[in-house]
């Protein structure tokens, strides 16, 4: 028997990667003024999210999750939130039109600001501060005043979310994503390559298959699917004290949701099974996700899907796994035998960004993009041999040029990393190597369905 959730349960748990904030009334009073606020999503919503990541679930849709690694205060602008959730639905579209398959789209956007730290501290020459813990929590500037957790920043954090989610709610359904435009969607530096190339190409036929339509008389006026998309968001739920203070009671059904996002994740670092992440996690309605490292155990993992997941529902429950390229083959079968063996029902996504980072000879972090796609290609092929299916992608990524990740078509070199280095933490894929990858993918996922069809026949 679980003991009783409250949204304050994870209180009484071991927790970790939490900041000492230096005055504890002001983020008491902080955490009670955001628990005034409006929640920034609806129970609904995240509950079709969840019908629609049953889908997933069962084979009859892809998840294409994707996102800064995290969100800036200082890099906030329209043209930002729009350049990735362009660059988003274009690789959506080449999957949907590739693959004939429908594609469920979650930014890691409008919230996505904390951040979990492999060390506590950073010391540059003979100072030591506190680490960065995303712009929720502290600043970046390696100075003292900046490094102190400031509870004020979640009010913050709050406006900030609440802007882009309702910039990204206009664009998806206020005739930005009418299937019409996908024309104009392309990015100017992505046009003059390759994989532009490609998705000019990509949309020729869409805009051919959309006039053949049109004169059969189903057209956008008339049919809401061709006028815009859902869109969803995402983040890590690790500043736990932001995340209760937007969790609500749903009056029509009576359950709890956290309002900040529609799916919220628990990252690997702090996936623990008696951890204040898992325990806060697993009371909210919405749809959950953890991150599954190499250090995962498969009985564990069991334990995580029993808590998480109690009532084996498809689509609560999505697996992001994250091995790194050169570790795939060692663990993942393992996972995916327990899980079927025990016949939990949960979406498999693959991050290919979070096993794949190096620092180049001078230091900087990087994810070579040949890793990346290997890492695809490896859990593509081993969901196959498995017979299971490879439901989802996870990335970080910008519609923005920059040069974080080396390779790709543009081929971004280590030396040239410096030009357009932005992130504020990890490094992304930028709109062409996003729109690379995408392509891959198609090819595996038209590979799924033609097997599924085959199947379906036999
Ligand atoms: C992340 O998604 O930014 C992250 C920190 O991932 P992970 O928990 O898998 O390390
Ligand atoms: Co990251």
């Amino acid at each position: 028997m679980s003991t009783p959730w409250t949204p304050d349960s994870w209180r009484s748990k071991p927790i970790e990667q939490v900041p000492t904030y230096p005055d504890a009334d002001a983020l008491a009073a902080v955490e009670s003024e955001l628990k005034g606020y409006p929640p920034l999503v609806f129970a609904g919503e995240a509950r079709v999210l969840k019908s629609q990541l049953k889908d997933v679930c069962e084979g009859r849709a892809f998840l294409l999750q994707g996102g800064d690694c995290a969100e800036s205060f200082a890099e906030f602008h329209p043209n930002k939130i729009r350049d990735t959730f362009r660059v988003l639905l274009q690789m959506a579209v080449v999957l949907t039109y590739a693959a004939s398959c429908p594609v469920v789209k979650v930014g890691r956007m409008a919230g996505q600001f904390a951040k979990p730290r492999s060390a506590p501290t950073e010391t540059q020459g003979d100072i030591t501060l506190d680490s960065y813990r995303g712009d929720i929590i502290n600043g970046i500037d390696f100075t003292e005043s900046e490094r102190i957790p400031d509870p004020t920043r979640m009010l913050k954090a709050y406006s900030q979310a609440a802007a882009t989610l309702n910039l990204l709610r206009a664009f998806a359904q206020g005739g930005y994503a009418n299937l019409q435009s996908v024309h104009r969607w392309n990015l100017d530096f992505v046009t003059d390559n390759e994989a532009g190339t490609r998705f000019h190409e990509l949309a020729d036929r869409i805009g051919d298959a959309l006039d053949f339509m049109a004169a059969c008389g189903v057209q956008a006026d008339n049919v809401q699917a061709l006028q815009g998309t859902a869109f969803y968001t995402s983040h890590e739920s690790l500043l736990l004290g932001y995340e209760q203070a937007l969790t609500r009671v749903d009056s029509t059904s009576g359950d709890w949701y956290d309002t900040s996002a529609h799916l919220l994740w628990v990252g690997d670092r702090t996936r623990n099974l008696d951890s204040a992440h898992v325990e806060f996690l697993r009371g909210v309605a919405n749809p959950v996700a953890s991150k599954v490292g190499p250090t995962t155990d498969p009985d564990r993992l069991l334990r995580l899907c029993d808590i998480l997941n109690p009532e084996n529902e498809p689509g609560r429950l999505t697996l992001i796994t994250r091995f790194g390229a050169d570790q795939v083959e060692k663990h993942l079968p393992t996972l995916i035998r327990a899980i079927e063996r025990e016949g939990k029902k949960v979406v498999w996504s693959c991050d290919p960004m979070h096993g794949n980072t190096v620092k180049t000879s001078v230091g900087v972090k990087t994810r070579p993009f040949e890793r990346i796609m290997d890492e695809v290609r490896q859990t593509f092929s081993v969901h196959k041999a498995e017979g299971t299916y490879a439901g989802g992608i996870h990335l970080e990524l910008t519609g923005q040029n920059v040069t974080e990740c080396t390779g790709g078509v543009a081929a971004i070199t280590e030396d040239g990393l410096t030009s357009r280095y932005h992130t504020h933490c990890d490094p992304r894929l930028n709109a062409s190597q996003a729109l690379e990858l995408s392509f891959l993918l198609a090819e595996f996922l038209k590979a799924e369905r033609q097997l599924q069809t085959k199947q379906a026949a036999e």
